[in-house]
C-alpha cells in the first residue's frame, strides 16, 4: 500500500461562469465541481489509477473535512485523516470566458501544538502496512517546518520509503533527515539552493550536490516539458517525454511523485522509474482534470519515453 500525506488539504471548487466576472454584482455559477484538493490527494488519485492500494493522511476538520474523506473515496482511495478543531477550508477556483482563472484561497484553521504532537504519535499506526509513504506540499499555520523530518524519522525506523515534495523551509530543514527522494522543480531549487539555475549543466550539478550531501538516494529534478533529471547511485539519468501540446500541467509534479510511489513499490530500477514517472506525468498533462490520467493516453506516450544516461 501506498501512503499519501496532505497536511493542508482543501476542498477545492471549480466554479465554471456563463459570462465574464463583475466584480461588485451578483454572479450566478453555471457548474460547480468538487474535489479532494491539496498536492498529496492529487498523488493519491494518480497511484490509484496506477493500480497501487492508496491511503491518504494529513489534517482534516469539521463537516468539510468529512466531505473531504468522503470526495477521496470516490476516488477509490482510502483514508484516515488526523481530525482537528475547525473545519477543512475550501480553494475556490473561479473559471469564466475573459480572464480564465481567478482563484480564492481560504486560510484553513491552526493546527495546536497538542494535535502536531497526537499526529506524531498515531503515525506508525497510520502508515503501518505500507510499503512507501510520499508527502506533498505546505502546511497549516501551527504546524513547525520540521514536521516532515519527524515523520521521515518516524517511517525510516518502521522500514518505510519516504517520498517528499515539497518547498521552502519545509524541504530544507527535512533534506538532513534523509527521505529517499525528493522532486524539486527549477524554481524549488533555485529556493533551496541559493543559486541561479541556467542551464541543464547547472540542473545536473544541482542534482548531484543534493544526492552527495544529503546522502539522499534518489534525487529527481522535474523540467517540465524537458521532463526529469534523477540522480542516484547507479548515476545521472534524463528522462525525456515526447512533444506534447498540452492540456493542462497544474499538478503535473504531483503525478509524478504519485508514479515514482508505484515505481517504488514495485521496486523498479532508477531509470525504469524514471521512464515510467515521465511518461505518467505527461499523460497527466494530457488530460483537463488535476491529479488524473488516461490509461490509454500513457500507453501511447510510454513507448515514445527516452531515458538517457548523462553520467
Ligand atoms: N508540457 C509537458 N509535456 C510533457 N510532459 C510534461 C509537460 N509538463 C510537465 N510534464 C511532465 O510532468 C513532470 C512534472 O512537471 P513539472 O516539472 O511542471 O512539475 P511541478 O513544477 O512540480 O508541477 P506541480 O507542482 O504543479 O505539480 C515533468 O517532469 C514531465 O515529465
Ligand atoms: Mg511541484
Amino acid at each position: 500500500m501506498i501512503t499519501t500525506v496532505t497536511l493542508n488539504a482543501s476542498i477545492d471548487k471549480a466554479y465554471v461562469m456563463e459570462r465574464a466576472i463583475e466584480n461588485g454584482t451578483v454572479m450566478r455559477v453555471k457548474e460547480v465541481r468538487n474535489t479532494a484538493g491539496g498536492k498529496g490527494l492529487n498523488v493519491a488519485k494518480v497511484a490509484r489509477i496506477c493500480g497501487a492500494d492508496v491511503q491518504a493522511t494529513g489534517f482534516a476538520g469539521g463537516f468539510n473535512g468529512q466531505y473531504l474523506e468522503d470526495l477521496a473515496r470516490r476516488s477509490d482511495v482510502e483514508t484516515r485523516f488526523f481530525h482537528v478543531e475547525g473545519e477543512t477550508r475550501s480553494c475556490i477556483n473561479i473559471l469564466d470566458p475573459k480572464y480564465g482563472s481567478t482563484e480564492y484561497l481560504e486560510p484553513g484553521f491552526d493546527v495546536k501544538a497538542e494535535d502536531v504532537d497526537r499526529f506524531l504519535e498515531e503515525f506508525p499506526s497510520i502508515i503501518d502496512g505500507s510499503s512507501v509513504v510520499t508527502m506533498s506540499g505546505s502546511a497549516p499555520r501551527g504546524v513547525p517546518a520540521d514536521i516532515y523530518k519527524k515523520l521521515t524519522g518516524i517511517m525510516k525506523q518502521a522500514g518505510i520509503k519516504v517520498i517528499l515534495d515539497t518547498s521552502g523551509s519545509y524541504l530544507s530543514e527535512s533534506l538532513s533527515g534523509c527521505p529517499d527522494m525528493i522532486k524539486p522543480n527549477e524554481d524549488e531549487i533555485e529556493a533551496l539552493l541559493g543559486i541561479r539555475v541556467n542551464g541543464y549543466e547547472d540542473v545536473l550539478r544541482s542534482a548531484q550536490e543534493l544526492h552527495d550531501t544529503y546522502q539522499i538516494p534518489w534525487v529527481v529534478i522535474s523540467l517540465g516539458a524537458d521532463g526529469a533529471v534523477l540522480a542516484c547511485e547507479e548515476g545521472i539519468f534524463h528522462g525525456k517525454p515526447p512533444v506534447l501540446t498540452p492540456v493542462n500541467t497544474v499538478g503535473c509534479g504531483d503525478s509524478m511523485t504519485g508514479a515514482f510511489a508505484v515505481a517504488m513499490e514495485r521496486k523498479m530500477k532508477p531509470e525504469e522509474a524514471l521512464g515510467y514517472a515521465v511518461a505518467v506525468s505527461a499523460a497527466s498533462a494530457m488530460s483537463p482534470l488535476t491529479g488524473h490520467f488516461d490509461l490509454a493516453v500513457y500507453e501511447k506516450i510510454a513507448g515514445d519515453v527516452v531515458v538517457e544516461v548523462c553520467g
